[in-house]
């Protein structure tokens, strides 16, 4: 069975298949996958066990951004490295909520793209985009010129389980610190990052398996992920290790099985 394979066994044809947001959504629970995509998961989910209760963490935090945006007035959302709109997603949450709230998916990988676009022909308010997120300007000229994002006005933006993922030389502090520069005032920043407790000895297999065993994974302690909202304003209590559960949001179980320093989530605004 998968799930007693350990990396070494992947069959190749998985390594090369495989999709970084499909995988995820497997991850996740989600239906959306190939068979490859769901034995390079598992093979891999059984070296790194605690994975899935990590993402289901950082998708916990995606939803209590998304409503604390919401609360606030946003109705246009920038997800950035998206991967697919699998239950529990920025669209799913904010167009249930809200109707009439726009959502723009950002994703470099083609795959989700393509599919991502499928699942959400019929909303009218979600939209896909290919392209890489360090890509500012292009994103948000694109964004503005198909009259998906109203750039006078604030957007909420989303980069969960992404910063991590870009190679050092992509800046994810730069790319971060230029979206809050060209957004609008009382836009909204949710960022979630990688910390050493993650995957602890097992950093390589898990950046296996969230790119599809393609990238790398890199690791913050709590003074970097704050550099990542680029001068906007955190909202107390600043950046913190997840679950943490933000003033006037629902209750979560704390799992014991999760290390305090696994996953570092905040949320920022952009101040006047
Ligand atoms: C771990 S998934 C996270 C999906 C989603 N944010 C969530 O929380 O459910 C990461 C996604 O980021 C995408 N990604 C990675 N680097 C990217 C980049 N430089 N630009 C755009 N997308 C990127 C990957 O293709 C993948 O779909």
């Amino acid at each position: 069975m998968a799930e007693n394979r350990n990396t070494s066994d992947l069959d190749l044809r998985s390594e090369v298949l495989a999709s970084a947001a499909r995988v995820h959504d497997h991850l996740l629970g989600g239906h959306h996958g190939f068979a490859f995509d769901r034995e390079f998961a598992q093979a891999h989910s059984s070296a790194v066990p605690l994975v899935r209760r990590l993402l289901r963490l950082e998708r916990d935090f995606l939803n209590d951004a998304v409503l604390m945006m919401l609360r606030r007035g946003i109705r246009q959302f920038l997800d950035l490295g998206a991967g697919l709109p699998s239950w529990g997603g920025v669209h799913d949450v904010a167009s249930y909520l809200e109707r009439g709230t726009v959502v723009v998916h950002v994703d470099h990988d083609l795959a989700a793209v393509e599919h991502g676009s499928l699942l959400l022909r019929d909303s009218g308010s979600g939209h896909y985009l290919h392209a890489d997120l360090v890509d500012v300007d292009g994103v948000l000229v694109t964004c503005a010129g198909n009259g998906w994002l109203d750039l006078d006005r604030p957007v909420g933006v989303l980069a969960v389980g992404v910063l991590d993922l870009l190679g050092a030389e992509d800046d994810a502090e730069r790319t971060m610190t230029r979206y809050a520069a060209e957004l609008a005032a009382d836009s909204m920043f949710a960022i979630t990052h990688r910390a050493p407790g993650f995957a602890g000895p097992h950093r390589a297999t898990a950046a296996s398996l969230l790119t599809a065993g393609r990238g790398s994974l890199c690791h913050r302690e709590i003074a970097g992920v704050r550099a990542m909202f680029g001068g906007t304003t955190l909202v107390k209590p600043g950046v913190v290790a997840l679950p943490h559960v933000w003033p006037g949001l629902r209750p979560r179980l704390v799992d014991p099985a999760v290390p305090r320093d696994a996953v570092l989530a905040g949320v920022s605004v952009k101040r006047r």
